[in-house]
C-alpha cells in the first residue's frame, strides 16, 4: 500500500461580510446571544453570481499554487458539497476544464453534508493508497446562504459561504494515519433540506428547499458523538489525550469545538478556531480553518493533526495526520 500527505492547501472566501448586526435588522436575534451560544461574529456570502464552482476553483488554485505545481499534475479531483452548481455534470467535472487538468482524471462529487471534506479526503487517500492516483485535489466548497431561510432565526445566523481545498501526494511515509468515517439516518428529521430532484419541483414550496435543525437536539448528539470519535482515533492509533498536536474541527459552534478539544485533552489554544469569521460553512469549514493555521505559520510540519466532523445525516468522521 501507498502512503499520502498533504502537499499544500488553500482556500477561498467570498469578499461579501455579513456582521451579526445585520442579522439583527433581519430577525428577532442580537448580536450578543449569537457570539454567546455560537462564538460566531460574521461570515462571508457569495455574491449573487457566484456558484460552488467559483468558489472552489479560488481555493484550488490558491492550493496549487502554495505546492508550486501545475494543474497537471493533478491524476484526482473530489469535491465535498451539499450545495453543487448543477445536477449534473458534478461540479468536480466542471472545474476539471476551468482549472485545466488533463483529460482522463478521476473527478467526482461527495455529499456527507458538513463531514464532507472528510469523507473526501478518505476516498482520495484510499485512491492513493491502492495506486489509482498520485496526486489528488480534495476540496470542500459550499454556498449555503442559498438553502437558508433567511427569517428563520434558528438557522440563518449559524451558516456562511466559502472553500478550501488540500493536494494530497503519494510519498513514502504516511501522512494520514487513520480515518474514520460513520453514518446513521436515523436522526434525519434533527436536520435535513427536506427537498430534492427527485420530489418533483411541484413539491418544492413553503421553504422546504432550506435548512431545518431541531439545533438543541443536534447540538446533544454532536458533543456525544464527536467524545467518541475522539476516543476511538486515539484507541486506533495507541495515543493517549493531550498526545495530539492540533485539533482541526468541523466548525459549526464554539461550545461543541470546545468540548471535543476538552475530550482530547487539549488546551483550547492547540484548537484551530475560525468560526467567529467564517460561521459554519459545512463541507468546506476544516479546509477553510487548515489552510489558515497552516498560512499563519501555527502548523508546522511533522505536528499531529485530528480532524473531526459532524453533520446531517447523521455523517461523521475523523482523519488524524501527520502534517
Ligand atoms: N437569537 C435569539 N434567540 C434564539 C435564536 C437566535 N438566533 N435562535 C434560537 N433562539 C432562542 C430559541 O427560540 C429558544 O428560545 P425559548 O427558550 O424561548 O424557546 C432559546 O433561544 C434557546 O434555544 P436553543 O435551541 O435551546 O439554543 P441553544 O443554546 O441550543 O443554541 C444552536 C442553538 C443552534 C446555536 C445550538 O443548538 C447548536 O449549535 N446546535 C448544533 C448545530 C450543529 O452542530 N449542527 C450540526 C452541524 S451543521
Amino acid at each position: 500500500m501507498n502512503h499520502a500527505r498533504i502537499q499544500s492547501t488553500g482556500s477561498y472566501l467570498p469578499d461579501s461580510v455579513m456582521e451579526n448586526a445585520e442579522l439583527e435588522a433581519r430577525v428577532d436575534t442580537t448580536d450578543a446571544w449569537i457570539r454567546e451560544r455560537t462564538g460566531i461574529a460574521r461570515r462571508h456570502i457569495a455574491a449573487p453570481e457566484q456558484t460552488c464552482s467559483d468558489l472552489a476553483q479560488h481555493a484550488a488554485l490558491n492550493a496549487i499554487a502554495a505546492a508550486g505545481l501545475q494543474a497537471d499534475d493533478i491524476d484526482c479531483l473530489i469535491v465535498a458539497t451539499s450545495t453543487p452548481d448543477q445536477v449534473f455534470p458534478s461540479t468536480a467535472c466542471r472545474l476539471i476544464e476551468r482549472l485545466n487538468i488533463p483529460s482522463g482524471a478521476i473527478a467526482f462529487d461527495v455529499a456527507a453534508a458538513c463531514s464532507g471534506f472528510v469523507y473526501a479526503l478518505d476516498i482520495a487517500h484510499r485512491f492513493i493508497q491502492t495506486g489509482g492516483a498520485k496526486r489528488a485535489l480534495v476540496i470542500g466548497a459550499e454556498v449555503f446562504s442559498r438553502i437558508l431561510d433567511w427569517s428563520d432565526r434558528s438557522t440563518c445566523v449559524l451558516f456562511g459561504d466559502g472553500a478550501g481545498a488540500v493536494i494530497l501526494e503519494a510519498a513514502p511515509s504516511a501522512g494520514i494515519l487513520s480515518t474514520h468515517l460513520h453514518a446513521d439516518g436515523r436522526q434525519e428529521p434533527l436536520l435535513n433540506v427536506p427537498w430534492g430532484i427527485s420530489q418533483g419541483y411541484e413539491n418544492l414550496d413553503g421553504g422546504r428547499g432550506n435548512v431545518s435543525m431541531r439545533g438543541n437536539e443536534v447540538f446533544r448528539v454532536a458533543v456525544r458523538t464527536l467524545g467518541a470519535l475522539v476516543d476511538e482515533t486515539l484507541a486506533a492509533n495507541d495515543l493517549q489525550r493531550g498526545d495530539v498536536d492540533w485539533l482541526v474541527p468541523h466548525q459549526a459552534n464554539i461550545r461543541i469545538m470546545s468540548a471535543t478539544a476538552r475530550q482530547l485533552g487539549l488546551p483550547l489554544e492547540r484548537m484551530v478556531s475560525t468560526v467567529e469569521d467564517h460561521g459554519n460553512t459545512s463541507a468546506a469549514s476544516i479546509p477553510l480553518a487548515l489552510d489558515c493555521a497552516v498560512r499563519d505559520g501555527r502548523i508546522q510540519r511533522g505536528e499531529l493533526l485530528l480532524l473531526e466532523a459532524f453533520g446531517a445525516g447523521f455523517t461523521w468522521g475523523s482523519a488524524l495526520i501527520r502534517y
